[in-house]
């Protein structure tokens, strides 16, 4: 299967989760969402990552992402697992995790690489948008925890510009300054940027980000 590629549509799926049966495709219907795989239930990071995902419930919820985990073990280790997390990072699981045992999830998303490991998942991460196009993917290793200020940042970023005709630097942060398009002339710029912005280059403009 081609490997899901930035602008495709998210694949739609029919799954048992930690919050119930879902019909992804329904759950997420005009909706920012994050999909993303940890390798395998009672494992250590994997337990860092969820909690730390349950920790930053109020920062998705404030920009309107739903999210999801998944594995490829079954519900019943789903469930037998949330009191680890809780017990060792100090908060429940507040999201659904989805139980994905025949693979489905994994293998429409891509998220078994098989030179790395060819029955678990790697860390991937999904961001896609109200539109269910996947707009952002990440992968890392199953060795390598990610970093969820990572995941916020970035959704500030697809957010902001999904609304304005800007771009976001190296390093950016939500409130930092922004880039002008490229595609958009400077005609058309001082309509949408009246306040005015700084040329460091014709294809290189600088302006205070849009509210
Ligand atoms: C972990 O989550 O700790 C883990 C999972 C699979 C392989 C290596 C580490």
């Amino acid at each position: 299967m081609p490997a899901l590629l930035i602008g495709d549509e998210a694949p739609d799926f029919e799954v048992e989760t930690t919050d119930g049966p879902i019909r992804f495709h329904d759950v997420i219907d005009g909706s920012w969402a994050v999909l993303f795989s940890h390798p395998k239930d009672f494992t250590p990071v994997c337990t860092t990552e969820l909690g730390m995902t349950a920790k930053l419930k109020d920062e998705f919820a404030a920009r309107g992402v739903k999210v999801f985990g998944v594995s490829v073990d079954p519900i019943e280790d789903h469930r037998a697992w949330i009191g680890d997390i809780k017990d060792t990072q100090g908060v429940a699981l507040n999201f659904p995790l989805i139980a994905d045992p025949d693979r489905k999830v994994a293998t429409a998303y891509g998220m078994i690489h098989p030179n790395a490991n060819d029955t678990l998942t790697v860390r991937s991460l999904f961001v896609i948008g109200p539109d269910k196009k996947i707009k952002l993917k990440i992968e890392y290793p199953a060795s390598t925890g990610r970093n969820f200020d990572e995941v916020l940042r970035v959704i500030d970023s697809l957010q902001l510009t999904a609304k304005h005709q800007v771009a976001t630097p190296a390093n950016w942060k939500a409130g930092e300054d922004v880039i002008i398009v490229p595609a958009v002339s400077d005609e058309e710029a001082k309509e949408k940027f009246p306040g005015g912005w700084k040329t460091l280059k014709p294809y290189l403009r600088i302006v205070p980000a849009p509210k």
